[in-house]
């Protein structure tokens, strides 16, 4: 009897020593059979009541000898078989199937924006000046004729920097103008796209942060004209070839002559919706002739030269091109919001 039982042991041995697991699958029997809660060594090592005391011992060793060896074989073959099994797969790689298709991005509806108004500018002599969005009090208000008491400068409107006396976020694209004009004389014909920062409640209307364009061009002779002129191109194109404008007086601290500039609408070609408020127009940017005192201010000689500068905000204008009714969509960063834009440009 107990010769049987030792039999079986070392028989065991053996199988384990001739066991050949090559694939993962394999390997995974063999643990079962031999490592597993319900393995094979389990029931042998319950026999030992069948054995005489004086052969416990050595009968416990062999069947120990067994678990190890089962242990070791099954440690040693792992990395081998996974080896195996990526080496394999390799060779499955068929190099003529077609790739795995790539997310696609797409251009945020406001720098597509930002980009068409750039262009169209661009194509009648306009060059790009950007600049700083932390800026001086002098640039951002006191050069631009914004007299100290000015309802803008209202902490409740300006974002200043707490720890840097008369710094700020610059409220408006129009501190550009007084950049390029205390560097530079005329003739000057610069746009300016930027981000610019208003203390403002967040709302489906409103942000604290947004972008504008800024338009400058000063020379000698330029007139109101001129700049009805160039709007009225800029609308054209960038709203379609049927849209008119309207200008409303209005008031900047730095032009003068100011005006409000409308453009018909172009949803319901004037006839009247919820967009344009059943009033047929759109109001899309403040313009004006430049004061010649913020002329004075920057270095320029008011007699000699004249300018005409404007500003447009242009998440107002994405939202009519996009159909969009909640400015904060821009700032959120959503995928499901961004992918809708992949095929636009
Ligand atoms: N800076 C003005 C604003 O932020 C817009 C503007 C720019 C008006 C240039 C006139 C001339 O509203």
């Amino acid at each position: 009897m107990s010769k049987e039982l030792f039999d079986n042991v070392r028989a065991l041995i053996e199988e384990i020593e001739r066991a050949q697991p090559t694939t993962p699958e394999e390997l995974e029997q063999f643990r079962i059979r031999y490592l597993g809660s319900k393995n094979v060594l389990k029931p042998l090592m319950g026999q030992i009541r069948h054995i005489p005391n004086e052969q416990k011992r050595e009968y416990g060793r062999l069947v120990n000898q067994a678990k190890q060896l089962a242990e070791r074989k099954y440690q040693e073959l792992k990395e081998v078989v996974a080896r195996a099994a990526e080496a394999a797969e390799g060779q499955d790689l068929d190099l003529t199937a077609p790739g795995e298709p790539l997310e696609q991005g797409a251009i945020h509806p406001l720098s597509t924006t930002l980009n068409r108004i750039v262009r169209i500018f661009e194509r009648i002599g306009f060059t790009v000046a950007e600049e700083r969005e932390i800026e001086d009090d002098w640039h951002n208000f006191t050069a631009m004729n914004t007299p100290e008491d000015h309802p803008a400068r209202d902490m409740q409107d300006t974002y200043y920097l707490r720890d840097v006396p008369g710094m700020l976020l610059r409220t408006h694209t129009s501190s550009v103008q007084a950049r390029v004009m205390t560097r530079q004389q005329p003739p000057i014909r610069i746009i300016a796209p930027g981000r610019v920062y208003r203390n403002e409640t967040i709302s489906a209307r409103a942000h604290c942060q947004f972008h504008q364009v800024e338009g400058l061009y000063v020379d000698e002779g330029v007139s109101f004209a001129d700049l009805k002129q160039t709007l009225l191109y800029f609308a054209r194109q960038m709203f379609g070839p049927r849209v008119r404008i309207r200008m409303r007086p209005s008031y900047f601290p730095f032009t003068e002559p100011s005006a409000e500039m409308d453009v018909s609408c172009f949803i319901c070609d004037a006839k009247g919706c919820n967009i344009c408020k059943y009033t047929g127009w759109v109001e899309i940017l403040g313009c004006g002739m430049v004061d010649p005192q913020v002329l004075e201010n920057c270095g320029i000689d008011p007699t000699r030269y004249t300018g005409y500068a404007f500003g447009m905000g242009i998440e107002r204008q994405a939202m009519l091109l996009y159909g969009i009714n909640d400015i904060r969509l821009f700032f959120e960063n959503d995928v499901r919001f961004l992918r809708q834009f992949r095929a636009a440009f």
